[in-house]
């Protein structure tokens, strides 16, 4: 297992380009169970979660390549099983689901556990196949699948899932008749798999709102399509330039899909502005000072990005709240962040920050994909030395970030644990 020892308190400086999106491409790859013919994936991230994909989507019966940033699809005989093993490492395989029902009929799929930040349940997944026809039996611990073709439906999601909005919406794509879904998730990932499917002659309209509607149609043939960037991993590179009391302009950064995440950090004293080359971010004269987050779905504060802006939060010059209303267990930065002398408090769904001069070098431990990018954050503005252990989190969301950072100033070294 890695680490990535950081030496803090440089401010970084330069130029830092985005990748596409993780939480783009995983579901726009499973898209491509639905598709007839051969589908050119184009900016596909270079993470461990990509690979897992790839890997699941060879056992499922399709042929996959993956050659620097382009994925290539072809269609095969599929079968209708993701295991457990490869399941339990990657909870997105669940959208497997609904591409294997609405082309085949049947689907076996592992019951994705829970992880580190909750339960992560899939009920309203499998109450809305049910909806259009599928029934299901929990064997083993496999939801089996099966449907004699499924049949639009009004659906209505008890909370804006994003992982059930792009099941159902590769479900519907191929169904029988017309697909309505309300309280659906808004979030650009999802916005960027319905273009796709779009592309590949889906009729789809409302995606970006909370009410999408899609007509059933009989067969789709792909496009090659460039993913989205990934506004998670430009946020986290806002918040580097913030929390280091640097300068960085951010490439290919998705402005409006950040705008409530720019707001809260210019609430915060940073000084962020769109210029010719990209996103200019920088921390304010006057330091960091504290804000409240509440996070939502889009286009509210993303979870994604609570865990890094806490990190910010501990140095300001004041206090701040944070309260996480998606998952019921995404605070396991907050004992790490206090071991390098951050003032935390948590009661319930909400932390309490009180923010200190500075950080402290120390040995810390990722625990989740968010939390991992927390501590780094942490640590590149920490005095001395940050050792962030396990950092097998970190690769699944974000590609070679240690070099990404490095070249801008960092001090970042990856070592054997
Ligand atoms: C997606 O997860 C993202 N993952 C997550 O990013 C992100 O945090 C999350 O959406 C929220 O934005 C991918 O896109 C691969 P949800 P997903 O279904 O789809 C409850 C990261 O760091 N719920 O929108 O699993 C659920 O428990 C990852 O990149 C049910 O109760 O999230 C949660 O409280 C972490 N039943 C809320 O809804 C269900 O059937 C939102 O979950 C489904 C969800």
């Amino acid at each position: 297992m890695d680490k990535l020892r950081i030496e803090g308190g440089i401010p970084l400086s330069g130029t830092i380009t985005v990748s596409g999106s993780k939480n783009a491409a995983l579901p726009i790859l499973f898209a491509a169970i639905l598709m007839d013919s051969p589908c050119s994936f184009l900016n596909v991230p270079n993470l461990e979660d990509i690979r897992t994909t790839l890997r699941l989507l060879r056992m499922l019966g399709l042929s996959c390549e993956c050659e620097d940033h382009v994925v290539q699809t072809e269609p095969g005989n599929l079968i209708p099983e993701a295991p457990y093993d490869l399941v339990r490492t990657m909870r997105a395989s669940v959208l497997c689901l609904g591409p294997l029902l609405t082309r085949l009929g049947r689907a076996r799929v592992s019951l994705p556990g829970g992880c580190a930040i909750g339960a992560r349940p899939v009920d309203q997944h499998i109450k809305a196949l049910e909806q259009m026809g599928a029934r299901f039996d929990l064997e083993g611990g496999d939801i089996i699948g099966r449907c004699s073709g499924l049949r639009g439906a009004h659906i209505v999601f008890d909370m804006p899932t994003v992982g059930g909005t792009e099941n159902l919406l590769m479900a519907a794509a191929l169904a029988k008749g017309r697909t309505i879904l309300e309280n659906a998730a808004r979030e650009p990932e999802v916005v960027d798999l319905a273009r796709f499917l779009i592309s590949c002659g889906a009729r789809i309209e409302g995606h970006g709102t909370s009410v999408i509607v899609i007509d059933g149609v009989q067969s789709l043939s792909a496009q090659t399509y460039s993913i989205m960037p990934d506004r998670i991993e430009a946020g986290t590179f806002l918040a580097a330039a913030g929390i280091t009391g640097g300068k960085l302009t951010i490439k290919n950064c998705p402005y409006s899909e950040l705008e409530t995440v720019i707001n809260k950090f210019q609430e915060l004293g940073m000084q962020i502005s769109q210029t010719p080359d990209g996103v200019l971010a920088a921390c304010g004269k006057a330091g960091l000072h504290g804000t409240d987050v509440k996070t939502q779905p889009y286009p509210g504060f993303p979870t994604d990005m609570q865990a890094q802006i806490m990190a910010l939060m501990s140095i300001a010059s004041s206090s701040s709240i944070v309260e996480e209303r998606i998952f019921e267990n995404r605070f396991m930065h907050v004992p790490e962040l206090i071991r390098m002398g951050a003032q935390i408090k948590i009661a319930g769904h909400t932390a309490m920050i009180r923010g200190v001069s500075h950080l402290r070098g120390a040995q810390v431990m990722a625990s989740d994909l968010r939390a991992s990018a927390s501590l780094v954050l942490a640590g590149l503005a920490a005095h001395g030395i940050t050792d962030v252990r396990r950092i097998y989190h970190l690769d699944r969301g974000y590609e070679r970030i240690e070099e990404k950072l490095n070249a801008v100033g960092a001090r970042i070294e990856r070592l054997q644990q």
